[in-house]
């Protein structure tokens, strides 16, 4: 075994140097280098005693089912995969203003047989309870509310009140007063959350922390912690509608695919249970410039709106602007429309937008952007009992998209008469009632099925 020896390491850099340099060859600094002593070679213990060193079989690991509690906010416990897992500990990120306190206080007032200790660092208790108050409750005893920053003293208040649940508001507002750097930075913001994943480790009690993405370089955001936790929660929503999404962006307890989606009301937040109905209840059939796609979002079909606006641009650079997706992905079906379907877009500006303020990165809703550009492009609507599916390939092909069976299934349910499939999903596809199955392989075909 090779044997341990000392090293030298740059107190400015961290550069290790097998022997003392008086200067450093790495940042040039001088007397920087300190001796450290090698770290001492654990002793294997060989006795017949398994200890935790041995390593175990994989087959005969015991699978234990975790345990859950669940929040009563249904859309809340899908996307966590069924429940809070107790010792967990979960980082629920979005903007400021967003709605994550208004989120984090609901799931305290539906976990009514649990203590939950709710600590900010941000607001005083009375703004707490102010919000508290617009939110839908039937208890409100079980939530203790503690305004505090310093992270030595809230770990007293746990050990002396044992909560079932900790929720910390945000974590870029804590510090541990050992440390030199101000809250909010890298340091705090990491030393913070390795206390608390100790304390929900060892108590067994699912943490939540609360953090805001900022824009880089200002304060830490919650990325430099992601590592650390079990779950990772983002609430988006575009800044001028009501509806939000909750995505698990990292859980060690279920899967990543679901969301949950809301409406910040003037009560709070309310779930939503029927998007499709939700998003599709203002729109207009029959003007222009209107498709109804049919995304997937974690497991649910969701019918959703695509709306685009084509008109002759008067200054200069025609304007593209899209809301709700991708920038690049509406450059390159604009450059489709004009090679393979003989669209003259180049003075013309464009803009894209998803009803309701959701954002939908799947390539199946292709079909829907390119019908909505061309529809009002010519002004002719498009069918509004049509639901179009497709991805659309460089070529002016219709490519072939995922769950087909439930995109069709929601379709129907919400009364739609056509839909619009890549050949090749319409063939594996069930027929459903009261829906007709139109399959298309090009686009120009696609636009013909949608545009009359
Ligand atoms: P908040 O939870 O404070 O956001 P965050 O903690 O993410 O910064 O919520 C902020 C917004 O939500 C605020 O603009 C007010 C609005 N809101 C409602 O519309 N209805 C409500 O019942 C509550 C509590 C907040
Ligand atoms: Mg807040």
């Amino acid at each position: 075994m090779a044997k341990h020896q000392t090293k030298y390491v740059c107190q400015s850099c961290g550069y290790v140097s097998p022997r003392w340099v008086g200067k450093c060859p790495n940042c040039s600094e001088w007397n920087t280098f300190v001796e450290e002593a090698p770290a001492p070679l654990k002793t294997v213990r060989r006795s017949g005693v398994p200890s935790a060193l041995d390593p175990v079989p994989l087959d005969e690991v015991e699978r234990e089912d975790v345990p859950r509690v669940r929040t009563s906010i249904g859309e809340l416990d899908r996307v966590l995969g069924g429940g809070i897992v107790p010792g967990s500990l979960l980082l629920l990120g979005g903007d400021p203003g967003i709605g994550k306190s208004t989120l984090m206080m609901q799931a305290a007032l539906a976990l009514a047989d649990q203590t939950v200790l709710y600590v900010t660092g941000e607001e005083s208790v009375r703004q707490i309870k102010l919000r508290a108050e617009r939110l839908e409750r039937r208890s409100t005893k079980h939530v203790l509310l503690l305004a505090e920053t310093n992270l030595d003293l809230i770990l007293d208040v746990v050990e002396r009140g044992s909560p079932d649940v900790l929720v910390i508001d945000s974590i870029q507002t804590m510090f541990r007063p050992g440390l030199e750097s101000a809250p909010g930075s890298v340091s705090q913001v990491r030393e913070s959350a390795a206390l608390l994943l100790r304390l929900a480790k060892t108590r067994g009690i699912p943490v939540f922390l609360v953090g805001h993405v900022t824009k880089e370089g200002m304060i830490a955001g919650p990325k430099v912690i992601e590592h650390m936790v079990d779950c990772v929660l983002q609430f988006e929503g575009e800044a001028h509608y009501s509806y939000r999404v909750l995505r698990a962006l990292k859980n060690r307890f279920g899967s990543t695919n679901e969301i949950g989606i809301f409406e910040m009301r003037e009560t709070g937040l309310r779930e939503v249970i029927n998007p499709s109905e939700v998003f599709l209840a203002e729109r207009h059939g029959g003007t222009s410039g209107s498709t109804v796609v049919a995304a997937i979002e974690g497991s649910r079909p969701i019918l959703l709106e695509v709306q685009a606006l084509v008109s002759s641009s008067n200054y200069g650079t025609p304007q593209r602007n899209s809301t709700g997706i991708d920038y690049r992905r509406l450059s390159l079906l604009l450059a489709v429309l004009e090679k393979r379907v003989g669209l003259h877009l180049g003075s013309q500006d464009v803009f894209v937008n998803v009803a309701g303020g959701l954002r939908i990165d799947e390539p199946a809703v292709d079909l829907g952007v390119a019908a909505s550009i061309a529809s009002s492009h010519r002004d002719v609507a498009v069918d509004p009992q049509a639901v179009a599916v497709g991805e659309i390939g460089l070529g002016g092909e219709i490519r072939a998209v995922g769950h087909v069976e439930k995109r069709v299934q929601e379709a129907a349910k919400l009364g739609f008469k056509r839909i619009i499939l890549p050949r090749s999903s319409a063939r594996i596809v069930k027929p459903a009632d009261g829906i007709e199955i139109v399959p298309v392989d090009r686009i120009d075909q696609a636009m013909e099925a949608l545009l009359r």
